[in-house]
C-alpha cells in the first residue's frame, strides 16, 4: 500500500493540463502515493446539477489530502441554461466547488506564498517574498445572500431606509475564526523566520466585522513579541504593496480582502502562472493553483504549470515530505533561472509538459 492516498481532482478547462504536469514532477520525485481520481467540474453541474458530487466528497474522506486543478464557473443566467433540461426548474443552483470544499471541510487557512524567483522575466521587482494568510470560511463567502430585502428585515433597527429592491449579502466574522487565522500566520512567521505580520482590514468602515477581526489580531499579536505586528486598511495596502513590497512579509486578512490582495501579490511575482494555494484545515488540506480554468486554452498544453507544480511543493511540505518539497522548489528555481524553458506568458514557446519535464529533469 502506498504511504499517501491523494484525491486527484483535475476539474475542467486547463485543470487537466496543469495537473498532468504536476504528476510528472511528483512521479519524478518518487512520492509514494496513490492518486484517486474524483469527478468535479462544470460537466457535473450540467449533467447532474452538482459540480462537486457527493461520491467525490465520500472518496475524499478516505484520503490524506486533495490536489485540485481548476474549474469553470459561470454567472447564474448562463449556468441555469446549461443545466440538463430534465433538471431545470427543480431547485438546483450552482455553488463554487472550491468554496464548498473550504466550508464543508473547514479548511480555514488559505495560504498563498508569493515569491519572485530569480530570473523570472515577469517579476515586478526581484526579491519579493510575501506570504498571504487568507481566512477561508467566513466573511463575504458564507453564502447568505438575498436578491432583495426580505420583509422581516425591516424589523431590525437601522434598516428603515433600505430600498426594497436592494440585494443583500451577509458578512460574518467571529472572534474564534479570526483568532485561528491570525495565530496560523504568527506560527508560520515563527517557523519560517519571518519578521513581520501585517493584518489587513477596513475597520474604519466595517466597524463591527473588522472590529472583531482586529481585536482578535491584536490579542494574538501580544503572544508573539519577537514578531513585528502592524496593520493596514485594504485600500492603502493595495497602494503600499505596489509602492514598497519589501515593507511586507506575512499578510493576514479576511476572506474577500485575501482573495483580492493575493491576486495582487501573485501578479508581483509573475502573475497567476506562479500563484499557488493551500486550503488547510486541522487535518485535511486541498492544494491548488490560484488561477482559474482558462477554458480557451483547455487541452492545448500551453499554459504555465509552475503555479500547480508549486502547489505540489506545498502539498509535500504539508505531508511532512520537506526534503522532497525543497528539492522540487530548487528544481523550479533552477529552470526559471536558466531561462531555457519558458511558457507563453513568460515570452517563450515551451509547452505545459515541456516545462514540467524540464523541472523533473532537475530533480
Ligand atoms: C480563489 C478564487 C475563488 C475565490 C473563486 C474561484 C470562487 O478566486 O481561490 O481565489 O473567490 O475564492
Ligand atoms: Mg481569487
Amino acid at each position: 500500500m502506498a504511504k499517501y492516498r491523494i484525491a486527484w481532482l483535475p476539474g475542467d478547462g486547463i485543470g487537466k493540463d496543469v495537473t498532468d504536469a504536476a504528476r510528472i514532477v511528483l512521479d519524478g520525485l518518487g512520492v509514494d502515493a496513490e492518486y484517486i481520481h474524483g469527478d468535479i467540474g462544470w460537466e457535473f453541474w450540467c449533467t447532474e446539477g452538482d459540480p462537486l458530487p457527493q461520491r467525490t466528497l465520500d472518496m475524499m474522506a478516505e484520503t490524506d489530502c486533495a490536489f485540485f486543478g481548476a474549474i469553470t464557473s459561470k454567472g447564474k443566467d448562463v449556468a441555469d441554461k446549461e443545466l440538463d433540461p430534465e433538471l431545470q426548474g427543480k431547485g438546483y443552483s450552482y455553488r463554487s466547488p472550491i468554496v464548498r470544499m473550504r466550508q464543508l471541510l473547514d479548511l480555514y487557512i488559505c495560504l498563498r506564498p508569493c515569491k519572485a524567483y530569480a530570473g523570472n522575466p515577469l517579476n515586478y521587482k526581484d526579491g519579493i517574498d510575501l506570504v498571504v494568510f487568507r481566512e477561508n470560511t467566513q466573511g463575504m463567502y458564507i453564502g447568505v445572500e438575498y436578491p432583495q430585502v426580505p420583509e422581516e428585515f425591516y424589523a431590525v433597527k437601522g434598516t428603515e431606509k433600505l430600498p426594497r429592491d436592494a440585494a443583500i449579502s451577509f458578512r460574518a466574522i467571529t472572534p474564534g475564526g479570526s483568532e485561528r487565522i491570525v495565530r496560523s500566520a504568527f506560527e508560520y512567521a515563527v517557523k519560517h523566520n519571518r519578521k513581520k505580520v501585517t493584518a489587513v482590514h477596513k475597520a474604519n468602515v466595517l466597524r463591527q466585522t473588522d472590529g472583531v477581526f482586529m481585536e482578535a489580531a491584536r490579542k494574538v499579536a501580544v503572544e508573539y513579541p519577537r514578531i513585528e505586528f502592524d496593520n493596514a486598511n485594504i485600500d492603502a495596502m493595495g497602494m503600499w504593496l505596489l509602492k514598497n513590497p519589501f515593507n511586507y512579509d506575512v499578510i493576514v486578512t479576511t476572506n474577500l480582502f485575501g482573495d483580492i490582495i493575493s491576486d495582487l501579490c501573485a501578479q508581483m511575482v509573475g502573475g497567476l502562472g506562479f500563484g499557488c494555494s493551500g486550503n488547510i484545515g486541522q487535518d485535511y488540506a486541498v492544494f491548488e493553483p490560484t488561477h482559474g480554468s482558462a477554458p480557451k486554452y483547455a487541452g492545448q498544453y500551453k499554459v504555465n504549470p509552475i503555479a500547480t507544480i508549486l502547489a505540489a511543493k506545498m502539498m509535500l511540505d504539508w505531508l511532512g515530505e520537506t526534503d522532497k518539497a525543497a528539492q522540487l522548489e530548487g528544481a523550479v528555481a533552477a529552470v526559471i533561472a536558466e531561462g531555457r524553458f519558458r511558457t507563453y506568458d513568460m515570452g517563450g514557446e515551451s509547452s505545459t509538459l515541456d516545462m514540467a519535464r524540464a523541472i523533473a529533469d532537475k530533480l
